[in-house]
């Protein structure tokens, strides 16, 4: 088809035009915002903070929960708003899992979207454009089985310069019976591990100090080599990038717990530099609900698994996702879910409300019955529980030494800086000349609320087998 230039700089050679985009959703959402930045930068288009500003405007979506794509579309009616009465020509894109799931219905719905991109087709993201800027609604939503980007070395936007994602994985074949994310992520496929060791090299060598390797279900990571028949599981993933440098902190999400095997604790109790912290979404305490959820696992399992990790790595700090209100969910199941929670005493937790999703088992076959009101109670004391118990959990670090790696200024005050322990609890202390961002730093901790830790006395970290101290 007739491909029109945009504007005059549309020679190959000077920048194309800039583009802005904007992020919803997981960790794997922004890292792909990076994986689509490197695609148009190495297509000439230069990457801009301001929409005002750009020609080409790209919202990278969510489609977890209902709210996450409400937000959205709200956000797509103000573009169009100002697309309309200011900026005709600016493109509107929309990316990631909510354009997977709604496809053409996005143009329908939103009239000025123009482009309508999946996650797995970022590469065709440059062809869509031209297609879009001449007058054509351009979409390709097609799933693959193989596409992980590897050979894309990630453009890191708005970066500390410390801490970055890395993908190790795409897609996920576990069904959820509440989850869209198989239908808006398409099959698991595992990355080549020699491109993951390239770059981490690449980040170290750009001074990184900490990387996330990032998969819907880390755990069932698994890479065979095609010439030799050679298999990389998670673990071997793990300790190879654990190995690049012990200055660099390795961590991981998210681990799904019926795939946590014993051969991880293994290598992560023989690591310093692997973090001591596992994000376990446990999702309910009731096995009834685990098994309407198809989680693979019940609640019993479930605890012996974490006592199974308390004892391989005594210190670790563990985090979890709840959802409250899930299909026939009754006053007794919720109370499983919060003894639960009193047994395990997560150190963090992210909760939710139940909200059906288009297509999946549970929207299809199971009755969303629990009243809203209800849900949103229930939530509210597994919040406050949770509260609780991160204060407990942080308060019983007042006294430790913790070595830290700093990641900037604190949010509160210009003469504070903040870092994360391994249990990756953050902790605020004062600024002093000699110390940056990705430095570490050993710390007494003498205050801690919910969220945070505090620290007066600090020693900063030159020899990183040193044993922790702070003189
Ligand atoms: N792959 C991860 C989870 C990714 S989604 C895992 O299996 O653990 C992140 C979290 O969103 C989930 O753990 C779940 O708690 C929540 N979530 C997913 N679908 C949801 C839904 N339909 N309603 C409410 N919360 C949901
Ligand atoms: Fe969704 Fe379950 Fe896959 Fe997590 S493991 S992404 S909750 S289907
Ligand atoms: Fe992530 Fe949301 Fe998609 S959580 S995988 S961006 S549906």
């Amino acid at each position: 088809m007739a491909v029109t230039p945009k504007t005059i700089e549309d020679s190959g050679i000077l920048p194309k035009g800039k583009v802005y985009i904007e992020t919803y959703g997981c960790q794997m959402n922004f890292n792909d915002s990076e994986i689509i930045a490197a695609v148009l930068k190495h297509h000439k288009y230069e990457i801009t903070d301001n929409p005002e500003d750009a020609d080409v405007v790209l919202l990278n979506t969510c489609a977890i929960r209902d709210k996450a794509e409400e937000r959205v579309l709200q956000r797509i009616k103000e573009l169009s708003a100002y697309k309309r009465r200011k900026k005709p020509h600016m493109l509107l894109g929309v990316l990631g899992c909510m354009a997977e799931r709604m496809r053409d219905q996005l143009f329908e719905k939103e009239k000025l979207v123009d482009i309508v991109c999946g996650p797995d087709a970022y590469r065709s993201l440059p062809v869509l454009i031209d297609e879009a800027a001449t007058g054509q609604k351009a979409v390709n939503v097609l799933l693959s089985r193989e596409e992980t980007y590897e050979d894309i070395m990630p453009v890191r936007l708005h970066s500390n310069g410390v801490t970055a994602f890395v993908s190790i994985m795409r897609g996920c074949n576990n069904m959820c019976t509440f989850c869209v994310v198989p239908f808006t992520r398409g099959r698991e496929r595992s990355r080549n591990p020699y491109s993951i060791i390239k770059e981490v090299d690449q980040l170290i060598e750009q001074g990184f100090k900490e990387v996330t390797l990032l998969g819907q279900n880390v755990d069932s990571y698994r890479w065979t080599d095609p010439n030799t028949g050679e298999v990389v599981t998670f673990a071997m993933l793990l300790e190879m990038v654990a190995k690049r440098s012990p200055w660099l902190r390795v961590r991981f999400s998210t681990s799904h717990p019926k795939d946590m095997t014993d051969d991880v604790l293994d290598v992560m109790a023989r690591y310093p530099n692997i973090c001591k912290h596992i994000h376990l979404p446990v999702q309910s305490g009731s096995t009834r609900i685990l098994k309407l959820m198809r989680r693979g696992y019940s609640r019993e399992w479930y605890l012996n698994l974490v006592s199974k990790i308390r004892e391989a790595i005594p210190d670790v700090a563990l985090s979890t996702d709840i959802i409250a209100g899930f299909c026939t969910e009754t006053e007794e199941d919720h109370k499983q879910t919060l003894s639960l929670m009193e047994e395990v005493k997560f150190d963090q937790a992210f909760m939710f409300r139940y909200s059906e999703r288009p297509n999946t088992y549970a929207a299809r076959k199971l009755k969303d019955d629990v009243p809203h009101e209800v849900k949103i109670r229930r939530l509210n004391e597994i919040i406050d529980l949770q509260r609780k118990h991160s204060l407990e959990r942080n308060k019983a670090e007042i006294g430790k030494v913790r070595r830290i790696l700093v990641e900037g200024k604190a949010r509160r005050s210009e003469n504070q800086l903040f870092g994360r322990t391994t249990q990756n609890k953050v902790v605020v202390f004062p600024a002093r000349d000699d110390i940056k961002p990705g430095d570490y730093v050993d710390v007494l901790i003498e205050n801690a609320t919910s969220a945070t830790l505090f620290a007066s006395k600090f020693r900063k970290v030159q020899d990183i087998n040193e044993p922790e101290a702070v003189n």
